[in-house]
């Protein structure tokens, strides 16, 4: 069997981030997103740059269909998958009741569904091999409530209250689950969360790079839970730590505020 490092949400951001960090470390990679031209891109560049192959499924994560076309190609090809990274997600800012209820159900299926069918699976397989490594990725908005980013981030608790879970499930099966929960970054999330006004995204923006590097180490050393950068650990530290309820509320829908 080949063993493979299986990447969602690989045709950009910080999931591209992560996949060019396995392809330095010659790591043979599975790529998922549903833009199909880009990922074949990829695969011709580095199956050139780099000493691996790189499989790609091109499909829609969102619905059951995405995840049995990703189990039943890493069955017919033989592959082994050694690290999980379930990144794919997105979110949509505005008032709840004013968005669209088929993309919230979109995000629910992507952000949360998808996430548990996939680590259902190969979590089983690299159990029975004794050996694999999950990175799931969350977000700074799963830490407390997020007025105007309301079922996001439930969904990003969900990741990370369902990881730290799973690590404590998995310590001594020789598989390890880490959640990353960056802050703002600069990819293409905010075009399609429609969140360009944003105050958040104004300042402290991470790179892209940066945070990929800091999911990367932290899954290899097996940690429980990463927050890139000072200001995201300060602020998702704070969050932690104040009681539910009207401050912690008030202060997390300033936060969430539009420019004007
Ligand atoms: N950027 C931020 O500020 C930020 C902050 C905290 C957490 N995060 C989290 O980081 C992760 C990566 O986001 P990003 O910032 O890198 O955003 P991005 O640039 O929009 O990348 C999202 C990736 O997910 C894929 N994707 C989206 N919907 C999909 C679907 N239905 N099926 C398959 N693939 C799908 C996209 O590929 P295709 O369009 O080709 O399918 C793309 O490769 C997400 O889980 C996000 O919630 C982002």
């Amino acid at each position: 069997m080949e063993k493979v490092a299986l990447i969602t949400g690989a045709s950009g951001g910080i999931g591209l981030e992560l996949a060019t960090l396995f392809a330095q470390d010659k790591t043979n990679l599975l790529l998922i997103a549903r833009n199909k031209a880009k990922l074949q891109e990829i695969k011709q560049l580095w199956e050139k740059q780099y000493p691996i192959k790189v499989y790609l499924v091109a499909t829609d994560l969102s619905v059951i269909e995405g995840f049995y076309a990703i189990r039943d190609f890493v069955t017919q090809n033989n592959l082994q998958v050694e690290y999980l990274v379930n990144n794919a997600g997105f979110g949509d800012y505005g008032a709840f009741v004013e968005r669209s209820i088929e993309k919230f159900r979109e995000m629910i299926s992507l952000n949360i569904s998808m996430l548990v069918e996939l680590t259902y699976h190969f979590a089983q397989k690299m159990k029975l091999n004794g050996s694999g490594k999950i990175l799931n990725v969350a977000s700074t908005s799963g830490f407390q409530p997020d007025p105007y980013f309301a079922v996001y981030g439930a969904s990003k608790a969900f990741v990370i209250n369902f990881t730290e879970a799973l690590h404590k499930e998995l310590e001594k099966t020789g598989v390890s689950a880490t959640v990353i929960s960056p802050g703002p970054t600069a990819t293409g999330f905010t075009d399609k969360a429609d969140m360009e006004d944003a105050k958040l995204y104004k300042s402290g923006v991470m790179n892209a790079k940066d945070v990929a590097v800091i999911g990367y180490k932290a899954m290899h050393k097996g940690k429980l839970h990463v927050i890139p950068g000072l200001r995201n650990r300060v602020m998702a530290t704070l969050s932690s730590t104040m009681p539910s309820g009207y401050l912690r509320l008030n202060l997390a829908a300033k936060i969430m505020e539009r420019e004007n």
